[in-house]
């Protein structure tokens, strides 16, 4: 899938625009400060509801703008098209639209939409907290197993209710063994999900990785949340004491993790921001491999600030493996020469210049 049309108003500093970009390559460049990350974010609001640069959506909203809205043409893959709109005003108020109904949920956009997102923030994969990591690993298996939804959200209400019961012991003793009954077999479901798709994601990703850089022995393992020896509900009445006393349940999938390693230390902890960064582009490239197999959609990537922190080889390699994606990609740049080349023939390749806020397409794909 592809977006084939784009308006947006009230995002930031961007005047209102709506363009039609490539379904390829796209190269916004532009000084600092003009509004690429703008229209990123904005496409990010359509595709997740909200924005990857801050947590609220106030600040999104264009100073003296009531409200910021974002409309989008999505080519499907099956054929036929989808109009997709969001909304958000400084009241709070949300309207999400998919083809003239209001939606229910974030999610529906999500799965219309699959966006992966590579920016200078991208290290945070590998540094940050594991619910970064588990959030990716989910978004994956969330696009390519199709029962993975409805089995998370089990697992959410039995954690929830298990974790009242720690705190406030409300429930009487046999409702809540049914309840962990329940937390046991759907995170027995997850835990085989996502293994499912490591599994899958492994052989790609360190395809990709070496495509991209040089970095034997860069091992990528996924740690369920809980030991692997043992079944769930023996470890859950094993700690049950140390549960009450901190509140909440201590082991299970809401504790999974994906490791990167290599030669025994935490990738984070050794390598170069440069060095971090391809690393995630090719767990991030290997995603869309594995959706682009499901057949259950393409992704869209955005790529902010591309060049950054990567030199010229790198930065070559890393456009040849998004162009071999064969999806929608929208790269953002100062320069647009260190990226206008190296493209192969018969690729559409669209050229908009972003210039305070507003946005002139000066090499269009069709030419
Ligand atoms: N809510 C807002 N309303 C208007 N302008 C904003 C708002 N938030 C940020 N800006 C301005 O938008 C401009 C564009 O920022 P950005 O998209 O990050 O630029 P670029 O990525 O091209 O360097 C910045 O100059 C910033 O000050
Ligand atoms: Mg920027």
């Amino acid at each position: 899938m592809s977006l084939s049309r784009i308006s947006v108003t009230g995002v930031r500093n961007l005047h209102p625009v709506t363009f039609s970009p490539s379904p390829r390559i796209n190269i916004l460049y532009g000084a600092n400060g003009s509004g690429k990350t703008s229209l990123l974010e904005a496409i990010h609001l359509l595709g997740l509801a909200r924005s990857f640069r801050s947590t609220r959506l106030q600040p999104v909203i264009q100073y003296d703008q009531p409200a910021c809205t974002v409309f989008g043409q999505v080519l499907l893959n099956e054929g036929g098209q989808s109009n997709l709109g969001i909304s958000r005003d400084r009241q709070g108020e949300f309207q999400i639209r998919i083809d003239g109904q209001n939606a229910k949920s974030a999610a529906q956009l999500a799965e219309t939409l699959p966006l992966q997102l590579i920016n200078p923030d991208s290290f945070r994969l590998l540094e940050g907290a594991p619910k970064i990591r588990r959030q990716f690993l989910d978004w994956g298996v969330f696009h390519v197993e199709p029962r993975f939804m409805a089995t998370w959200q089990r697992l959410q209400k039995a954690l929830r209710q298990r974790n009242s019961w720690l705190r406030h012991g409300t429930l009487d003793v046999a409702s809540q063994a049914a309840w962990d009954r329940e937390l046991c077999l759907a995170s027995d479901e997850i835990d085989v999900f996502r293994r499912a798709y490591i599994k899958a994601l492994k052989p790609v990703f360190e395809k990709t990785l070496s495509e991209l850089v040089q970095l034997d022995g860069l091992t990528l393992s996924y740690f369920r949340g809980w030991d692997k020896e043992k079944e769930l509900s023996t470890v859950l009445a094993s700690s049950l004491h140390r549960d009450q006393q901190m509140g909440h349940t201590q082991s299970g999938p809401q504790r999974a993790d994906l490791r990167l390693r290599l030669g025994g230390h935490n990738a984070a902890d050794i390598l170069s921001r440069g060095q971090q960064k391809l690393v995630v582009c090719a767990l991030r490239i290997a995603q869309g491999h594995l959706v682009n197999q499901a057949r259950r959609g393409q992704c869209i990537y955005l790529v902010d600030d591309l060049p950054s922190e990567l030199d010229e080889h790198h930065r070559s390699a890393l456009c040849r493996l998004l162009e071999e994606l064969r999806c929608q990609v929208f790269i953002t740049c100062v320069d647009h020469e260190l990226l206008r080349e190296g493209w192969q023939a018969g690729t559409p390749v669209a050229l908009f210049h972003v210039e305070q806020g507003d946005i002139t397409q000066t090499h269009d794909h069709r030419e």
